[in-house]
């Protein structure tokens, strides 16, 4: 028998694995290996689970109707952990990410248009010249090397979003912010399961380095925001223009305040580079791990493009290769938890109803890999997401979330992966070096591999 298995130890509440020394145990277990964790509670509780630790009633939900009632019907009455928020902020300031209520809904109103399809169209050529540049240094590097493709793809994606959000001004040296990001976002995990976080002027090592790390970022952002302001040309496309200018369109004379402003950018930053480039780190490897998948889309790439780069339509012409994307995220999605919800009223759940207060766990990695929605659930196959595959049940594939705190930019991101997927597989044969093993997820901020991914990338001959 699982250890999880049902238990009705609170009565009205759904079923749960029962607590010892106040789900101590569960606390041991979730630190050890969350998403086993979870894996473990919904093989014993396929729709719903109730978890203590502690003071805290945590509800988990796996039905994918479920999912969608809570976070899109009644999303009103949730809000963040307050903890998760807490540390989140020591980062990211009072952005968009952490927010709640009217002041969340108003900075989301202001930022939305800034991320429609239409506009992150815009942004494409950007995103290509970001990818042809670190595509040509690797090519100047000679054939068939062996790569490391979380260096590569942070390295990208970190171009990209620089390149995004400040336009023409380039940042001299990208690894520097890039080491500070990944300061942040583990020293971010490591608090979410202390009792409370040590200011930032506390002279302590691991204190110091976040602060170095968060200090290193403001200034970046405040040269980028003083350098815009002093130049008079207000019509540039990049996401801080956009940001500057953004009016409430409930009250067209406020724009963002001068805190608002470098709080947005720096979210952006953050959220927008480390979690594409986990994505295109997996994705990689189970291409190398897949020929038959990547002769597909090597083939499509070749039809399509003709040997020119990518645009936002010839994007829509390479089915194999959007597949293949979405597949990847659904095996190992970069957000692999969402921000657990407090709620703030009763909450229906189906036939449960969560008391208000009570903590609500939603986590895609599990829920994307549940054999009732997914056949052969642990296996990469794109061929699920082909136009003409039968449909996959609403609320299952939920990589960016779900709702209105959906993620921001969903569509940026889908786009700035098509582009780095394409022109990789242009220049490219990528493949698993023999012998090596497939690495474990490590659960941080984003899901990353526990051992690098390294591959050898055979050039392909000209069209
Ligand atoms: C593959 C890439 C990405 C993934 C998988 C991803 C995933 C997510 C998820 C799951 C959420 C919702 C979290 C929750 O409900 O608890 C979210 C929110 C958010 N994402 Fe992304 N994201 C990606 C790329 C981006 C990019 C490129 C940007 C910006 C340029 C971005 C900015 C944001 C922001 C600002 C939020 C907070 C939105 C709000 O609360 O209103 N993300 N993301």
């Amino acid at each position: 028998m699982n250890s999880l298995t049902t238990q009705a130890s609170h009565p009205g509440l759904p079923p749960g694995p029962p607590a010892h020394l106040w789900g101590l145990n569960h606390l041991r277990s979730m630190k050890a290996d969350y998403l086993g964790f979870v894996s473990d509670l919904q093989q014993a509780h396929p729709d719903i689970a109730h978890v203590q630790v502690l003071n805290e009633h945590i509800t988990h939900v796996f039905n994918p109707d479920w999912v969608r009632e809570i976070l899109v019907d009644q999303a009103a009455h949730l809000i963040r952990w307050e903890r998760a928020t807490e540390v989140f902020s020591i980062a990211m300031g009072q952005s968009v990410l952490v927010t709640e209520g009217a002041q969340w809904q108003r900075q989301r109103r202001m930022l939305q248009p800034g991320f429609t399809p239409k506009r992150v169209a815009g942004y494409a050529d950007l995103m290509v010249s970001a990818a042809q540049y670190a595509l040509d240094a690797l090519t100047a590097q000679g054939a068939g090397q062996s790569v490391n493709m979380d260096e590569l793809m942070t390295d990208m994606t970190l171009d990209v979003i620089l390149k995004a959000l400040f336009g023409a001004h380039r940042v001299a040296n990208a690894r520097p912010v890039s080491e500070a990001i990944q300061t942040l976002s583990h020293s971010g995990v490591s608090e979410l399961f202390k009792l409370f976080s040590w200011p930032l002027w506390m002279p302590l090592p691991a204190v110091r380095r976040v602060r170095h790390a968060k200090q290193s970022l403001d200034r970046i952002i405040q040269q980028h925001i003083q350098a815009q302001q002093s130049n008079a040309h207000d019509d540039g496309q990049d996401l801080l223009t956009m940001l500057r200018l953004a009016r409430d369109p409930e009250h067209p004379d406020q724009g963002l305040s001068a805190q608002e402003l470098h709080d947005q950018t720096m979210v952006m930053f953050q959220a927008g580079h480390e979690t594409t480039a986990t994505a295109m780190t997996w994705w990689s490897g189970l291409i190398a791990r897949h020929p038959e998948v990547a002769e597909r889309i090597h083939a499509e790439v070749d039809t399509v493009l003709q040997g020119q780069a990518p645009t936002p339509s010839t994007l829509q012409q390479l089915p194999w290769l959007q597949a293949s994307l979405k597949e990847a995220m659904r095996l190992y999605p970069p957000a692999a938890v969402l921000f657990t919800r407090r709620a703030c009223k009763p909450i229906t759940a189906g036939p449960w109803t969560v008391p208000q207060g009570h903590l609500i766990a939603f986590t895609p990695y599990v829920i994307q890999r549940d054999a009732r929605w997914f056949e052969s659930p642990d296996q990469f196959k794109p061929e699920r997401f082909l136009p003409g595959a039968p449909e996959i049940p609403r609320g299952t594939w939920m990589p960016f979330g779900t709702g209105p705190r959906v993620c921001i930019g969903q569509h940026f991101a889908m786009m700035e992966m098509g582009l780095i997927a394409a022109m990789l597989l242009q220049r490219y044969k990528l493949q698993w070096p023999a012998g090596d093993a497939w690495p474990a997820g490590d659960l941080g901020v984003t899901l990353r591999p526990a051992t690098p991914i390294r591959l050898h990338l055979q050039p392909r001959g000209p069209l």
